[in-house]
């Protein structure tokens, strides 16, 4: 699976980082200060003594496995040992988002790329683009679950026609990343308890999405949401329920060609809407929820 690339350099605003030929560098972990790794081990903390009553036990399970800890900012070869062994996806380190094709092409080959960078201590709480927290601590856990790692390469095929097929097509792909992987809830024998890394890597929004009468809570359906806009400056107003992994990736399989050409035709259903058509779990209060325009 290691194919030998050749290691170049590259000036970056966050200093002089060594560049894979694909776009991707290696994590300059030597690079880290003692107090990069102070905020990893603030932030862990902080979702490890408040995950176990709100997050899922398949992602409680992928960070015991991992064997996170308050010892620093983890090497990704340490944990590539374990997540290659496990279910064959590899840790890639880059500077940040990346174009969509960038993105889809490494979940299409089971690769994750986790930006390498971590928030300053005075961005515990909020930060506008995904740093290594969000990326690593939210989204690699479930990697190691099997069918969600599966899920996450078809994902990144499916990526890759709707950004053949167009923008609307891609768009209504990208609400059904932001609806699951991003801020997915899944309903258990324990209660509804999170997946999303979004959520899971935000404490704030840890507590409100389980806790809070505001949102709403609606089971999932595919083309539902699909067609659901979502917030990008507030936590959500509505979370989206699957009763299991394999319901998601089940209802995920079939060719969604003829969905995005049906989606093209109605108008999308705004963030904080319950329609008489939805299994409700919670209807929000919408209390708090500010007056801000949906994506
Ligand atoms: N079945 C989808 C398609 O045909 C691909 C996909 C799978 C998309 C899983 C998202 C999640 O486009
Ligand atoms: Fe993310």
């Amino acid at each position: 699976m290691d194919t030998p690339r050749r290691v170049e350099h590259q000036q970056t605003d966050r200093g002089y980082v060594p560049v894979y030929a694909t776009g991707t560098v290696e994590q300059p972990w030597a690079n880290y200060s003692p107090t990069d790794h102070e905020v990893w081990n603030t932030l862990y903390r902080r979702q490890r003594e408040l995950l176990p009553a709100y997050a899922c036990k398949e992602f409680l399970e992928g960070v015991e496995r991992f064997g996170f800890g308050e010892g620093g900012i983890p090497r990704f070869a340490d944990l590539n040992a374990v997540l290659g062994e496990a279910t064959g996806w590899e840790i890639v380190a880059v500077e940040g988002l990346l174009p969509d094709e960038v993105f889809f092409d490494h979940l299409a080959n089971r690769r994750f790329p986790v930006s390498w960078w971590i928030r300053r201590p005075d961005q515990l709480d909020y930060l506008s683009e995904p740093d290594l927290f969000h990326d690593l601590f939210g989204h690699v856990p479930l990697l190691l679950n099997p069918v969600f790692a599966d899920y996450m390469q078809a994902y990144g095929k499916g990526g890759m026609k709707a950004h053949a097929i167009g923008p609307e097509a891609l768009m209504n792909l990208t609400r059904l990343y932001w609806y699951t992987v991003e801020f997915g809830l899944i309903n258990t024998p324990e209660g509804l308890r999170i997946y999303g890394a979004g959520i899971v890597s935000s404490k704030g929004e840890s507590v409100y999405s389980i806790d809070s009468p505001a949102p709403n809570r609606i089971g999932f359906g595919l083309e539902r949401v699909m067609n659901t806009k979502y917030r990008i400056d507030t936590y959500q107003q509505t979370y989206f329920v699957i009763d299991s992994f394999d319901q998601l990736f089940d209802a995920t399989r079939p060719d969604f060609t003829p969905i995005y050409a049906s989606l093209a035709d109605g108008t999308a259903v705004a963030a904080a809407e319950v329609l008489d058509t939805d299994k409700v779990f919670q209807r929000g209060t919408r209390e708090g929820f500010s007056s801000g325009s949906d994506n």
